[in-house]
């Protein structure tokens, strides 16, 4: 097996998942507004090392995908923060998207960028240790759009990063996201998702992706979320199911999900009935931001002396996502 695809089984092994940690400065000023703390160098290095050190995190945690900040931060514990996580069992991953801008000539969308001088940050990363990598295009769903433009732009660019990766030694997180901002039924999220991951299919092919090497991380297919009657779990889980059958090769080793603003129970319970459903060709698991954070950053607030306790929050959110990988969690566990 290749050197590329042993890392991304690894980070599919069962029981485990992705942190993904990677708010840009932007975002995580966001959220840490939300809880009243400032967004300094300082602030974000105290709170995501602690969640990293988390004790027993790397038993249902196999990757954290880091912001380009905090690959160059110093743990605690006096290592840099990636050889930190390395030596804890967690490999270490980067965001190398720029960002998801307005897309010319399609208003209402955006194409994310960050392809000009990749080649050489790649290089850079790989050499302050991180293993794999992310790059997110988003997709909207309104009135007309998703444009097939936008799709296709954001395919073409998303295979671009992959080929990139894998010539320098990083396994690619190719994200396509369709948000779930609207009030549409889950009907108007398949035909979108669909689209969008028929088109990265294709687009990573034509560039010579090895998709043996790669992961896919996909948004789930669900009701939007203004949606008057939303689908149930149950249905989430068979739709979500049905799409990637659809669009995803059997070589793929794996799909990581995103979060994407749902609570952080619900994308557990949706994980864990897919998985119940079985019978897939690929691993699937989680790669969440919110959804594992959340409850976490609440606890924590800013504080230094709560920080075992935003820990606590963390590993509780882990480990139930990683019974959610083997259909195991049932919500009667959250109480506990
Ligand atoms: P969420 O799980 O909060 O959507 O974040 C995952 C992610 O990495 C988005 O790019």
């Amino acid at each position: 097996m290749s050197k590329l695809e042993t890392t991304a089984r690894q980070l599919v092994a069962p029981k485990k998942g992705i942190l993904a940690a990677d708010e840009s400065t932007g975002t995580i000023g966001k959220r840490f507004a939300s809880v009243n703390v400032d967004s300094t160098a300082e602030s974000r290095c105290a709170y995501r090392d602690g969640l990293f050190l988390a004790d027993g995190l790397s038993e249902f945690v196999s990757g954290v995908i880091l912001y380009d900040e905090t690959l160059r931060q110093t743990s605690s514990t006096g290592q840099p923060i990636p050889e930190m996580l390395a030596a804890r069992g967690i490999l270490p991953g980067i965001k190398v998207d720029t960002g998801a801008k307005e897309l010319a000539g399609c208003p209402g969308e955006k194409i994310t960028e960050g392809l000009d001088g990749l080649r050489d940050r790649l290089v850079e990363y790989a050499g302050l240790g991180a293993r794999f990598a992310k790059w997110r295009a988003v997709i909207t769903i309104g009135d007309g759009i998703p444009s097939e433009t936008c799709i296709d732009v954001n395919a073409h660019a998303l295979a671009r990063y992959a080929a990139l990766c894998v010539e320098n030694g990083l396994v690619p997180i190719v994200e396509p996201e369709v948000l779930m901002d609207g009030a549409h039924p889950i009907e108007t999220c398949y035909a979108a998702t669909h689209r969008a991951q028929t088109a990265v299919f294709a687009a990573l092919v034509k560039q010579r992706v090895p998709l043996e090497q790669i992961l896919l991380k996909p948004n789930m297919v669900l009701s939007g979320s203004d949606c008057p009657k939303p689908a149930d779990v149950h249905e989430v889980a068979v739709q979500t199911l049905r799409c990637l059958k659809n669009t995803v090769p059997a070589a793929v080793p794996g799909i990581v999900f995103l979060s994407g603003g749902q609570s952080d129970e619900l994308a557990t319970a949706h994980l864990n009935e897919m998985n119940k459903l079985g019978d897939c060709p690929w691993e699937i698991s989680f790669s969440y931001g919110r959804a594992l954070q959340a409850p976490a950053l609440k606890a924590w607030a800013g504080q230094a002396d709560q920080m075992v306790d935003a820990q606590a929050a963390l590993f509780k959110r882990a480990r139930l996502n990683g019974l959610a990988r083997s259909g195991d969690y049932s919500d009667s566990l959250e109480a506990a």
